[in-house]
């Protein structure tokens, strides 16, 4: 949903080129958020001038346009600040004057990019036509670009500190945001904040911090202005207000200053995930809601929007675990493909040092402390969207098998509409790969405010779920770029499982039966390597059998319910083609009369209990003359009539793990038969941080 970068150099000597190079790879890197436009706001030839490059389409189109211009590249600067934006719409289409950074007026006073949604645009917007302020776009972004003129208009006292003024924009406005300002009344300034939307500061010093600090106590009201320094154990650097801080940082503090007071170079990068900033620095500052960072002569400022909220201003510059390899492509055509592949690896990941194979233990340290509390409650309930939904589907039932918990499934959009009733003894589990989507956010502060613990299953770390649950568990499977999500799925669906075997843990009549799973865990990514083996017959059966086809059904039930929403999921979203999961036996209860010659079905047949079920709805559409595509065992007999894609087979409930394979291979290559844009479909972005 909207991707922004940010870059900023003090006593760092570029060229104009250099620095519209990092912004359009810093770009690139946050296209998957949106790119249906992109954009950037850069610094003239005079001082104070702004000069702004917007196109419709990727960035690589946006990268062309600036080839094309007669800008002086050459140029160089030792200080610049610059920002720039790929945008998802959603107000107004995408075109050149919808597309970030929106400006104030004609001489880009004020320039804006935004991810987010400004609720409250359309009153701003007439507020401020009333007093004569005109509009160009039809964004609610201008909205705040024209706000900040208005504000420097008519309030002089925020002329002589930027951040004053962005907060007086800020206290205005409704929804959700991350935003950078930029102003040729501030030149050489960047101000950032958000609430609701992602937003990190990368920081790249050219000398090492050097650490000669040692615990201070920092007395400061919050609110007030904040310096970053760095910390006692060097890996960090912490926020300190500045009026406690300033004497400390000046003698103490070496990141950007020296002895004698001469500011360091100093680069900072603004991005809405780490993904962007990881070839220049790791170490990065997660934004929290309401903070408002202020970048000017070399050091980072970080404000709370209202004083005294009670928040710590303390912020911790955070070393990344995430090296450039993970978020390239490598030999893979697309970003997709190469998160299917990652799978025998991903899955172990998730599961490292938390299964022990040898004497069947499995320990979630994220939830050790909250166990306790977790048996003790009534329900659990699981909430979240899309693919992360179907991981709670997929693991609903072996959950209540082994903790005897009853759990409830919930998609965070409608638990939200229905204002579900949740009470203290509540468990609820969020779950999702970005933890950034805006309708499980949503759910989880309803669900805090209504004194439920909160645990979270999160990708992402340092995302607004994993800091706002109260525990969890990161699914470590590494950074999940292609829009559609594979490999965060068997991840998620892992991790569900470790936690109910963690709760089943002292149950002695499960004990066979924990055993019996944690043993299949342990043979689950050499079978998920034998799926893969079989990618090209499944790339045969993409183009020859299903490519032309306008529907397709996929059944099954049981544990198979959740694969076939997935697989038909994983379809629609990037073949275009529509594509319906089925639960076997509703079949006669309708979707029945869909059946003929000409329907396309897939039936998931792997052995479990339910496999007689099954076979009566094979029967039954067979009746009805469908020729399915049957997904079945390796060693199976019993359909020398159908096409069959064979799979490994394991413990019931983890099958789905290795069914689920095949079916993101076909959607793939059925993309890729039609010509569809694997890694970017179309109206879909990858983390959707708006309702
Ligand atoms: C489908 C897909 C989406 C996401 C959904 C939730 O391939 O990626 O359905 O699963 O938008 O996103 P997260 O997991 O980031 O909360």
């Amino acid at each position: 949903m909207c991707g922004i970068f940010a870059y900023y150099n003090s006593l760092v000597e570029k060229d104009r080129k250099t620095i519209i190079e990092v912004l359009l790879n810093g770009l690139a890197r946050l296209e998957y958020r949106g790119y249906d436009s992109a954009g950037m706001g850069i610094d003239g030839d005079k001082p104070g001038e702004v000069i702004l490059f917007k196109e419709v389409g990727k960035v690589a189109q946006l990268r062309k346009l600036i080839s094309e211009s007669k800008v002086d590249m050459n140029k160089t600067f030792d200080t610049q600040c610059a920002i720039a934006h790929t945008r998802w719409a959603t107000h107004g289409p995408p075109s050149p004057v919808n597309c970030h950074p929106l400006r104030s007026d004609a001489k880009n006073e004020f320039i804006v990019v935004h991810n987010g949604i400004v609720t409250n645009s359309t009153e701003l917007r007439l507020v401020l036509q009333k007093r004569g302020y005109r509009f160009e776009s039809e964004t609610d972004t201008e909205a705040v670009a024209v706000l900040s003129k208005y504000v420097w208009d008519s309030q002089p006292e925020t002329h002589s500190d930027f951040t004053t003024l962005v907060k007086a924009v800020l206290t205005e406005l409704e929804g959700s945001f991350a935003f950078v300002f930029k102003s040729v009344h501030f030149p050489n300034e960047i101000v950032t904040a958000r609430r609701g939307s992602p937003l990190l500061i990368g920081v790249k010093t050219q000398k090492k911090l050097k650490v000669d600090f040692v615990d201070v106590e920092f007395a400061g009201e919050p609110g007030e202005a904040n310096i970053a320094v760095p910390a006692s154990d060097s890996k960090s650097l912490l926020a300190v207000p500045a009026s406690s801080g300033a004497k400390v940082f000046r003698t103490q503090s070496r990141a950007f200053f020296s002895e004698d007071g001469v500011p360091e170079p100093i680069e900072f990068y603004v991005a809405s995930d780490a993904s962007a900033v990881i070839e220049h620095t790791k170490r990065v500052l997660f934004l929290e809601d309401d903070d408002i960072a202020h970048i000017a002569h070399g050091e980072l400022h970080i404000h709370r929007l209202r004083r005294g909220d009670n928040k710590s201003s303390t912020r911790l510059i955070e070393t990344l675990d995430l090296e450039l390899a993970e978020i390239m492509k490598g030999k893979f055509d697309h970003f997709m493909q190469k998160e299917i592949y990652e799978q025998p690896e991903s899955v172990i990941n998730t599961m490292r040092g938390r299964v022990n194979f040898d004497n069947h233990v499995v320990t979630l340290g994220g939830l050790r402390q909250f166990l306790p509390i977790i048996r003790r409650g009534r329900r659990i309930v699981f909430c979240a969207c899309g693919t992360s939904y179907h991981s709670a589907v997929a693991t609903r039932a072996i959950f209540e098998e082994l903790t005897e918990i009853p759990v409830g499934v919930e998609l965070a959009s409608d638990f939200l509409d229905r204002k579900t009733p949740i009470f203290r003894d509540d468990v609820c589990v969020f779950i999702s790969q970005s933890g950034e989507t805006a309708d499980t956010i949503l759910a989880l502060r309803y669900c805090l405010e209504r004194g439920a613990l909160c645990v979270g299953i999160v990708n992402t770390v340092g995302s607004t779920l994993s800091r706002e649950t109260h525990c969890g568990v990161h699914i470590n499977a590494g950074p999940e770029i292609g829009v559609a999500s594979t490999k965060a799925y068997t991840s998620q669906f892992i991790a569900l499982l470790m936690f109910a075997l963690v709760l089943s843990e002292d149950r002695i009549s499960m004990g066979e039966r924990r055993k019996q799973i944690i043993d299949g865990l342990h043979e689950l990514p050499g079978q998920i390597k034998r799926v893969l083996e079989g990618d090209k017959a499944l790339q045969d059966l993409a183009r020859t059998t299903l490519a032309n086809q306008r529907s397709l059904l996929i059944m099954g039930r049981g544990y198979q319910n959740a694969t076939c929403l997935e697989g038909a999921l994983k379809i629609k979203e990037i073949s275009y083609m529509h594509s319906e999961g089925i639960l076997a036996g509703e079949l006669k209860h309708g979707p029945l009369a869909l059946i003929d010659e000409n329907m396309p079905v897939i039936i998931v047949m792997t052995r479990d209990s339910l496999f007689p079920k099954v076979q009566s709805a094979l029967a039954q559409i067979t009746a009805r003359k469908a020729q399915p595509i049957i997904i079945c065992n390796e060693d199976e007999e019993a359909f020398p009539k159908f096409k069959t894609i064979r799979v490994p087979k394991t413990v019931d409930c983890l099958q789905g793990l290795i069914n689920i394979v095949p079916l993101q291979l076909l959607s793939y290559h059925l993309a890729i038969k039609n010509g569809f844009d694997v890694d970017f479909p179309r109206n879909l972005a990858k983390s959707v941080t708006t309702e």
